[in-house]
């Protein structure tokens, strides 16, 4: 039995080294030092021995024997717990050192940059900026624009019209204009407003066409005003915006809401135009129908697109990149 118990306690001792887990160890205290284990064994058949003294000699062998397992059992226990926590720690670091260089931060898409560029200008020239709604009834966007059912003019607009009422007198609107009236009806006079936003016409997508581009609206109302104020205030951003090498002029043109109306152009320093918007002389049924008296106030409008603008600026070919949300396009920009 001496025998038996020393080879239990070398291959135990063994096992224990070579353990490499702390559930390997708890299954080795099992088998060597639990209720049914190897040591409980043995210290059942110590029964069955001759004498005495065989008995006492095996007994101290035996408990020796697992005090040494026991030993060992702790042991190898402290340093896989070690090992075991290391590996934890290790596992769950968050290393907040690691990324070396900044993240890429984003920017404004290049018409939200034309659109801020442009408020800020004419916040410089001392305007206010106002908004109005995108779904607009067929008063605002027409009828108090000098535009009654039957004008002409209004076929011109291309207008997408929601199927609310049934009857057309919703519609998305068309222009910034509407803005005009919803500002004359609620803005005491003197008024010096831009209104930029989002407006929507019935054309296909080509290269220089969207359904849906921006506006900026600009209303000047106060008392004397004249053409040489709109022509003032329109070289006055011309050159804020674009650089004080460009030039600008106005062309007689037709707008049911402004009388006399006019084209303004552009000119950059080497001498070619660009085609920018439309402007006037508040007509008097627009002020008006904003609620002003024509015999006390006058004042000029005038309005362009922001997409031309940032197309103009970076020189994009094709307006239609500019919404292809494709992201090696706009972060050109
Ligand atoms: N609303 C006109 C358009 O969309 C532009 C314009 C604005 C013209 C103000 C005159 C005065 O074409």
């Amino acid at each position: 039995m001496l025998d038996e118990v020393t080879a239990v306690r070398d291959s135990g001792l063994q096992r224990i080294e070579l353990a490499t887990s702390l559930d390997e160890i708890d299954r080795l205290d099992a088998e060597l030092l639990g209720k049914k284990g190897a040591f409980a064994s043995f210290k059942t058949s110590l029964a069955s021995l001759a004498t005495v003294d065989e008995k006492k000699a095996a007994g101290q062998a035996l408990n020796a024997a697992a005090a040494t397992i026991t030993g060992a059992i702790g042991a190898r226990r402290v340093v896989l717990a070690a090992a075991e926590r290391t590996r934890v720690l290790a596992a769950e670091r968050l290393d907040l050192t690691e990324e070396l260089t900044a993240p890429r931060r984003g920017h404004a898409h290049l018409v939200t940059q034309a659109w801020e560029r442009l408020e800020d200008v004419f916040i410089g020239l001392g305007f206010q900026v106002a908004e109005g709604p995108e779904v607009e009834t067929d008063f605002y966007n027409f009828e108090a624009l000098n535009m009654p059912r039957s004008h002409p003019a209004r076929s011109g607009f291309d207008t997408l019209f929601t199927d609310y009422r049934d009857d057309g007198s919703v519609l998305l609107r068309t222009h910034t204009s509407p803005v005009q009236i919803r500002v004359m009806q609620t803005v005491e006079p003197p008024i010096y407003m831009i209104m930029p936003g989002r407006v929507f016409r019935r054309d296909t997508p080509d290269a220089t066409h969207m359904p849906v581009f921006h506006q900026i609206e600009g209303l000047v109302i106060d008392r004397d005003i004249t053409m040489a104020h709109l022509a003032g205030t329109i070289d006055a951003f011309t050159k804020a915006f674009f650089g004080g090498a460009f030039t600008s002029r106005l062309r007689p043109n037709y707008f049911p809401f402004t009388e006399p109306s006019a084209e303004f152009d552009i000119q950059r320093p080497d001498g070619t135009w660009i085609e920018l918007g439309g402007c006037g002389m508040v007509h008097p049924n627009v002020l008006r129908a904003g609620g002003l008296d024509p015999e006390q106030w006058s004042g000029f409008a005038f309005g362009f697109g922001i997409d031309r603008m940032a197309r103009e600026r970076h020189g994009v070919e094709d307006i239609r990149d500019m919404y292809s949300n494709d992201i090696r396009f706009v972060e050109q920009f």
